[in-house]
């Protein structure tokens, strides 16, 4: 058997092996995705843009990191629940731009945010989002928005 074959054949059963965060994978919660563009508008409309779109950055700027999108146009679906909430609350370390959170939002708060940033996706990023991103981009047809 070629390992292409068996690739095929073993991916989708670690894919579904993966422990997987309750929430990922399912549709946020339209009341907790309303709370969450509240605190998005105050604390993250200014680097990650209106709706996620991501920051524009000036072509001749150098060494610069723009604040990525956050809505389905990036990779913001890569990640589960956790892994996004662990990103808000703690930021991107000393070498990141992106601030940790936790001394200004609550959990439950940043929680909510993960919400929002999910209404940005569409179905197929939502049910593709977390470890069966790597399936879905390979096997999966990515509709065209
Ligand atoms: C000062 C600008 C800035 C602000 C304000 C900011 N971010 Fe970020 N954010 C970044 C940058 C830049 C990155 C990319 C990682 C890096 O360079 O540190 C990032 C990365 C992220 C990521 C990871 C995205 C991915 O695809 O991996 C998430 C999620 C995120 N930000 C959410 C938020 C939320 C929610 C808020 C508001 C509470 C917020 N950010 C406020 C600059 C910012």
């Amino acid at each position: 058997m070629r390992a292409g074959t068996l690739l095929t054949i073993l991916v989708p059963f670690l894919v579904m092996a993966w422990p997987v965060s309750a929430e990922t994978n399912k549709p946020p919660e339209a009341k907790a995705a309303a709370r969450g563009a509240k605190s998005y508008e105050k604390y993250c409309l200014k680097c990650h843009g209106e709706r996620g779109v991501g920051e524009s950055v000036a072509p001749w700027a150098k060494n610069y990191s723009p604040a990525p999108a956050l809505d389905h146009s990036m990779h913001s679906w890569h990640h589960t629940d956790e892994a996004l909430l662990k990103t808000i609350l703690k930021g991107t370390g000393p070498k990141g731009r992106m601030p940790g959170w936790e001394k200004t939002l609550t959990t439950e708060q940043a929680q909510d945010l993960v919400a929002y940033i999910k209404s940005l996706w569409g179905a197929w990023e939502l049910s593709c989002q977390g470890p069966r991103h790597m399936a879905c981009m390979h096997g999966g047809q990515r509709p065209k928005k």
